[in-house]
């Protein structure tokens, strides 16, 4: 079967109120326009063009140049956009595909079903439609009394009989393409909008004694999205069929409403999801962690039997049975070791940290090396920037680093090494040793008294004043 499509994307996208096109904003973390794409792909549709407007280059960058760009200089209707396909259409027999490009819940399964029905019944087109609950705005499906399609009337062309009719037309149509071309040619402006439509070519085709099928499928998939109120309802359903997809496989997640999964995610059975997390980008999660709540992975590879509590990580690499969080943040090009422990105010960034390794709370590690096994003090810093260079430092396996140091840029610590609490390191310190850096503790006895510096029971009262009204 000879396939290709056209895709719709010339609109001004008026009504999003942005200087982005519409078909560029991401439902499920997908652009609109990839999902259509992507729909067409999944069918064997690789022969793609999509009719673009100013904003064509946004929606090149997605879709890159195995597909033809077509573009429309005005905007004169569904109808005129079809048309500037001719040069792709001409020539070509079998099939066109007709999409829109704001359609993001557009099914693979229906257009397949939409093929299946022209090619088996000989019709000229089949169009996609739905029964909506409020057909208001949409074009109707006008049949006579044995169901056959008639034609298409707009919203604003319809009769108030019209307008009762709830099957709507989703824009979406298989039409064999010799025809396609020979009614684009015929079709005039004088409805309502001035417009050139292309639900008028139903009626020319009717008029040729072709035959007008139609497939009937989900309201949900044939949502578009025109302004943000459609664009956020497009996102909640999306993430629910992403969801609930995970669910099926085993995945727990306790709060659907307030979890969000972006496309490309993958998660294990046993995983625990809590509330308010959000997964994105091609982050992959093993099985039996639990992830969450508040919980924000951006591209991060989760080893099994994590846990990850209040964090946010980007773009690194979690080994498996560690534990992370509360109010970790773990950023760029870090890869974190299995049975991990990084705990509250720890942030990593650019280092690796091996496996077994400490650092319960309030510690930075940046751009640094870790070895096994260490043990990093509460308030370690590695003092990653000289200023000049970021640079951090090499801490080599079983180190114990005291509470409260800082380790400057460069120096490696050796293995086996202790660091004494309140240190600055400045020099690497040999394997085994201890490095101190800390100036020696003086004690001067009676010194309180002598100056007169008795508190005692002297409380400092809270300033009632201060007190916030609610
Ligand atoms: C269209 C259909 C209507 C259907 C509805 C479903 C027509 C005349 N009407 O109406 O029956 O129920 O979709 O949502 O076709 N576009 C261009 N160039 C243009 C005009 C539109 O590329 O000159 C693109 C738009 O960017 C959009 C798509 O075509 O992606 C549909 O256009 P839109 O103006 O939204 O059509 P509707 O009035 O909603
Ligand atoms: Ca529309």
């Amino acid at each position: 079967m000879e396939i290709c499509s056209v895709v719709m994307a010339a609109g001004n996208s008026t009504r999003m109120k942005s200087k982005h096109s519409k078909v560029v904003f991401r439902v499920g973390g997908k652009p609109i326009i990839k999902w259509v794409a992507d729909a067409l792909y999944e069918i064997g549709c690789s022969e793609q063009a999509y009719i673009v407007g100013d904003r064509q280059e946004e929606i090149r960058e997605i879709l890159g140049e195995d597909v033809i760009y077509a573009f429309q200089e005005q905007r004169l209707g569904t109808g005129h956009a079809v048309m500037q396909a001719q040069t792709f259409l001409e020539g070509r027999d079998g099939y066109t595909i007709v999409l829109p490009g704001d359609s993001p819940m557009v099914s693979a399964d229906t257009l397949r079903r939409a093929l299946e029905t022209i090619d088996s019944n000989g019709y000229a087109c089949v169009i996609i439609t739905a029964l909506a609950d409020d057909p208001t705005g949409y074009g109707r499906i006008v049949r006579d009394e044995e169901g056959h399609v008639q034609c298409i009337v707009e919203h604003k062309d319809a009769t108030e009989e019209q307008r009762q009719i709830k099957e709507i037309n989703s824009s979406m149509y298989v039409f064999k393409t010799p025809l396609l071309l020979s009614s684009l040619g015929r079709l005039g402006a004088s409805n309502a909008q001035k417009e050139y439509y292309l639900t008028d070519t139903i009626g020319i085709l009717i008029g040729d004694g072709y035959k007008i099928g139609a497939v009937i499928c989900d309201f949900d998939d044939t949502r578009g999205v025109n302004d943000c109120i459609q664009l956020s309802e497009a996102q909640k359903i999306m993430n629910q069929r992403i969801i609930r997809k995970h669910m099926l496989n085993g995945v727990q997640i306790m709060d659907p409403d307030t979890t969000w999964i972006h496309y490309a995610v993958e998660i294990g059975p046993d995983t625990v999801i809590l509330p308010g997390t959000t997964l994105m980008g091609d982050t992959r999660i093993g099985s039996d962690c639990m992830i969450g709540d508040y919980t924000r992975l951006d591209c991060v590879k989760v080893g099994d039997g994590t846990t990850i509590d209040n964090t946010i990580a980007t773009q690194c690499t979690i080994g498996q049975d560690c534990r992370i969080g509360p109010f970790t943040h773990i950023r760029p090009d870090t890869v974190i070791g299995d049975h991990v422990t990084l705990g509250a105010y720890v942030e990593v960034k650019n280092s690796t940290v091996d496996e077994y390794t400490r650092a319960r709370h309030l510690t930075y590690i940046g751009d640094s090396q870790v070895g096994k096994n260490v043990n990093f003090g509460c308030g370690t810093v590695t003092c990653n920037f000289d200023g000049q260079d970021k640079k951090g430092c090499i801490i080599e396996d079983n180190v114990f680093i005291g509470g409260n140091s800082n380790i400057l840029s460069s120096v490696v610590l050796g293995k086996d090494s202790y660091i004494a609490a309140g240190s600055t390191i400045t020099e690497d310190v040999p394997a085994l040793g201890l490095g101190i850096g800390r100036s020696k503790q003086v004690n001067k006895d009676e010194w309180v008294a002598k100056k007169s510096r008795m508190r005692g029971s002297n409380y400092i009262r809270l300033d009632d004043k201060r007190r916030v009204e609610v």
